[in-house]
């Protein structure tokens, strides 16, 4: 009746108010709930745009703005022998002396942050609260890595050699960093090889690293004109170990091209978002919309699901809720400074297209997505109901700004098609109960789980980043976590009998 929609409607209200307060708090810089993890290590706030000064920095930076053209890509042998040698001296240097360059990059990336922004925005598209967070996680890979890595002495770990890190376009700043510093803090010489999307960001960060004092022989920035040279590279006996983080297919390329190969892939990802009766339903929604549309939904950690108690599915106003908040994101381009949902990298291709277009038996859309008549890259986010376990829909990754919804019956059926994908990357619940809480907790198949909070944006050591099943491929250990570094070496317990 109106009574009741009026007052969830001023609760509504009442509920964003509070949390606009609360969101101008970077979450870097809420405090940690676990104790143990938050003891010695502060995550880098992003920047605060509350601050007219700040506001005007970046935009005089993005005015300013000339991009460096990245080189040529060198010969590949050339290279490699470069980076044997390096690799050499680079593994007699100290750790402390290592662990000391890290934090120069830390302060070097603080420093030059918004000539990332305006580059991220430049190639990437990146929203500039999205292409923020990326400088701020790169720091603290940086300055984590270089407090974690032990140095005691009877532990003797000797690094790989030369590793080559094959990084995303989608975080084209913060993952190619994770993955440059922890293989140089473990010793190794490195070959970055960039995304094509995204090689004039990588050479930024190249630029940003070697200024805090990495050696340009020890990090070598190796853009593969084409595929046959990045064959070339991956299958180089040369190269002793491999990082991706890209489709899964392109990881089991990879292996198919070189069976032996040491490869540490974080792949795809099919996740959800799991609301039941005992959420708070408006925290619930804008969580969800943020984990859905956030980089138009190019993100493996994005939600591109939400399974839903029926007691909320069904509920008019928290559809409503759902509708509205989707439909208010501003849809712009990343040039301008409101755009929430900017466009998608290229033209919808297949999978996306038919996400964004069709719908399968049973569904219909909460809203609709719309293309700019301007610009075929930027869709408005939309939002299917009705979709079916086991469906297209609910199976596969598409990476955009589509977000489907599933109605179940109870916490345990939701729990059921949250597990029904071949991925295990980030997996979310919104409920107050702590019963339920525990119960998803324990059987639900991911790396990443979040209760009561979006799934997306990791942050360094308190959520250490990493999947399970079809999610990756090697050791399994996270990027962000205690024991990533430790990868990119082998280990000896050095002891002496008296
Ligand atoms: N680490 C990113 C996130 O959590 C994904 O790569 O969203």
């Amino acid at each position: 009746d109106s009574d009741a929609w009026h007052e969830q409607e001023r609760r509504f209200r009442e509920g964003w108010e509070h949390r606009r307060d609360v969101a101008s708090l970077s979450r870097r810089q809420l405090p940690c709930v676990d104790p143990n993890r938050a003891a010695h290590f502060m995550n880098q706030p992003d920047s605060d745009w509350t601050q007219y000064q700040t506001r005007e920095q970046l935009d005089e930076a993005i005015a300013n703005w000339t991009p460096a053209l990245p080189p040529p890509a060198a010969d590949l042998d050339a290279a490699l022998d470069c980076a044997v040698a390096a690799a050499e001296r680079w593994s007699a240097e100290s750790v402390l002396q290592r662990a000391e360059i890290l934090h120069h990059a830390g302060q070097v990336m603080q420093q030059r942050r918004f000539e990332s922004i305006a580059e991220m925005q430049r190639t990437c598209k990146k929203a500039i609260a999205e292409a923020d967070a990326e400088v701020s996680e790169a720091i603290d890979f940086a300055r984590y890595y270089a407090e974690h890595y032990p140095h005691y002495p009877e532990v003797v770990g000797k690094p790989l050699g030369v590793v080559v890190i094959t990084p995303p376009w989608n975080f084209p700043y913060a993952i190619p960093c994770g993955g440059v510093l922890a293989a140089l803090m473990a010793g190794n010489a490195v070959l970055l090889k960039p995304a094509p999307e995204s090689t004039d960001i990588a050479w930024l960060l190249v630029q940003q690293l070697w200024d805090a004092g990495v050696p340009r022989d020890v990090l070598q920035f190796y853009p593969c004109a084409d595929g046959e040279t990045g064959k070339r590279l991956i299958t180089d006996p040369r190269v002793n170990a491999v990082v991706l983080t890209g489709a899964y297919q392109t990881a089991r390329m990879f292996q198919s091209w070189r069976p032996s190969l040491h490869l540490f892939a974080e792949t795809s990802g099919k996740n959800a978002l799991v609301i039941t009766a005992q959420a708070d339903r408006e925290l619930a929604v804008k969580d969800l919309v943020r984990s859905a549309f956030g980089h138009a939904g190019q993100k493996c950690s994005a939600a591109s699901l939400a399974i839903i108690e029926a007691e909320v599915y069904d509920d008019p106003i928290f559809q409503r809720q759902l509708h509205d908040t989707a439909a208010s994101l501003m849809v712009g381009p990343a040039t301008d400074r409101t755009s929430v949902v900017t466009p998608v990298i290229r033209e919808p291709e297949s999978s996306l297209m038919r996400a964004l277009t069709q719908l399968d038996a049973g569904e219909s859309w909460l809203l609709k997505p719309k293309v700019s008549a301007e610009d075929p890259c930027l869709w408005s986010p939309g939002i299917r109901l009705g979709v079916k376990p086991g469906s297209w829909f609910h199976k596969t990754e598409c990476f955009g700004p589509v977000l489907g919804l599933m109605r179940a019956e109870n916490l345990e059926q939701a729990i059921a098609w949250q597990n029904d994908v071949d991925y295990g990357l980030t997996a979310g619940i919104h409920t107050l109960d702590e019963s339920e809480q525990v119960r998803w907790r324990d059987s639900v198949q991911a790396g990443n789980l979040y209760i009561n909070r979006p799934t997306t944006g990791a942050i360094v050591q308190r959520q250490p980043f990493g999947g399970w099943k079809k999610s990756s491929i090697g050791p399994g250990s996270k990027a962000g976590g205690p024991n990533y570094v430790s990868l990119f070496a082998r280990w000896s317990d050095a002891s002496v009998d008296v």
